[in-house]
């Protein structure tokens, strides 16, 4: 006989209780909290905002001197002898931490990738290689200037599978947006190759992987354009802003020109010291997603606290994975790169979906903020399935653009990538905060220890 388990909060509809038998109940006599014994953990998960819970002293003063100076906006103020910028000085600082020889502040990551697809000159018609796993914003992204998403296949990885990007290169593709999700970096050799071999460029969304790197390189310096994202979920954050990266002085002048209005005013090649800058590239209209001095600020200190943020989630991860690999009852998201791992979440695959559920609900009991990325019916915008309006092709205006402007018939599906709904559906992810304890990692270590040797 099944007992049934209440569900835990938002996660899962009346209709959708699990259950737990009673033969799973005991492991080396510890009962599990789900049917009764005590929690694992003793305090609750803290909330997973790893920069925005750090904020204090120092990023209340550089707040604070901005509105004092009065000089909110990047190139002018009321005292004409400011002529510091914190966001000329947040982007030098941020470009150089990833390596990079060009930053450029924006107003979000959203903004970010599609200034960063304009500078690389994707436009109406293009396709665009997109993972069926991320946030809806990266395929929204492409369609805002014209191009096509082509959802595509994760693998183990939970980022782009390579033979599925393969597969899905036509004459029309025109770049590969591979996207570090969950702090995790894609595999950037295998996609790189396949770049090159098709003359495709790579916009890289490392909107959750700030601090995240790939065989030594920061994530979001390896392809033509990085994109990130520091929203308030994000590694470190100024509530809402984006910052782009490149190497390619044409492509920073084409995202200074597309991200400014007003660029052309601004002399158009936008104070750039070099006059062979100046004098080579066509400026073009472009939008406003410059980014305030107030989010420079608080984005420059948030900055010099990203090494210790990743350094303390490194940590704790390794704890977590060696207790979910002592085990051997399930398997481990593959990394391409561990050391480089942000490691901001931990995820593990069970065998079936509803073993996915019920080790969830199991650790949930235990006192460990645990989810299943993926239960059918329960909607959630970073995964494709759940993107309805991508997938009726509906977009902003009557005419259907930019879908009007594919070059060949684009059909979607909710169905079209089963091998990532299959991963999604028995996945098990755990966020991993940098404010959890010695004590409280220990304790996790020992719920998942209790909970997959009891079910799986
Ligand atoms: C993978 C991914 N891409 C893009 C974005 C968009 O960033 P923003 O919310 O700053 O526009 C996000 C943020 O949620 C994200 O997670």
């Amino acid at each position: 006989m099944l007992v049934s388990v209440p569900t835990f909060a938002q996660r899962w509809s009346p209709a959708e209780v699990v259950t737990v038998a009673p033969s799973d109940v005991l492991t080396g006599g510890a009962p599990l909290a789900v049917n009764g014994g005590p929690k694992s953990r003793t305090r609750p998960e803290p909330p997973m905002f790893p920069g925005g819970m750090e904020i204090g002293d120092a990023e209340r003063a550089a707040v604070l001197d901005v509105l004092d100076s009065k000089r909110l906006i990047r190139f002018y103020g009321p005292d004409d002898t400011i002529t510091y910028s914190a966001v000329d000085t947040f982007e030098q600082r941020f470009a150089e931490r990833m390596g990079t020889p060009y930053a450029l502040g924006l107003t979000s990551g959203t903004a970010a990738l599609i200034t960063g697809l304009a500078a690389l000159g994707i436009g109406p018609g293009d396709e665009v290689i997109v993972p069926a796993y991320t946030f809806v914003a990266s395929p929204s992204a492409v369609l805002a200037v014209g191009g096509i998403p082509v959802i595509t296949e994760v693998d183990d990885t939970l980022t782009l599978d390579p033979a599925a990007v393969r597969a899905n290169i036509t004459p029309h593709t025109r770049a590969i947006m591979p996207v570090h999700m969950r702090g995790v970096p894609s595999q950037m050799d295998e996609l790189q190759a396949i770049a090159r071999e098709h003359n495709l460029v790579i916009i890289e969304d490392a909107a959750q992987a700030c601090g995240a790197s790939y065989k030594g390189r920061p994530v979001g310096s390896i392809g033509e354009v990085g994109c990130f994202s520091l929203q308030m979920h994000k590694v470190i954050t100024t509530g809402e802003g984006g910052m782009l990266l490149t190497s390619n002085a044409e492509t920073l002048f084409r995202a200074k020109c597309f991200h400014d209005s007003a660029s052309e005013w601004r002399g158009a090649a936008w104070q750039d010291p070099d006059p062979a800058v100046r004098a080579t590239f066509q400026a073009f209209p472009g939008m406003n997603f410059r980014m305030p001095e107030i989010t420079a600020a608080l984005g420059s200190v948030q900055l010099d606290r990203l090494n210790g943020l990743v350094g303390r989630m490194r940590t704790h991860k390794a704890v977590l994975r060696a207790a979910v690999a002592a085990t051997k009852r399930v398997e481990l998201r593959r990394l391409p790169d561990a050391h480089g791992d942000a490691a901001i979440a931990m995820i593990f695959f069970t065998e079936t979906p509803l073993l996915a559920q019920r080790v969830a609900q199991a650790l949930v009991a235990e006192g460990v903020g645990a989810r299943v990325l993926y239960v059918e019916g329960q909607h959630d915008w970073h995964i494709y399935a759940c993107w309805r309006d991508i997938l009726a092709k509906r977009t902003w205006n009557a005419a259907g653009y930019p879908f009007s402007m594919a070059r060949r018939p684009i059909e979607y599906d909710a169905n079209m990538c089963p091998q990532t709904l299959s991963l999604l559906q028995r996945a098990v992810h755990l966020d991993v905060s940098p404010r959890l304890s010695a004590q409280d990692v220990e304790e996790t270590a020992g719920a998942l220890h209790k909970v997959l040797t009891a079910l799986c």
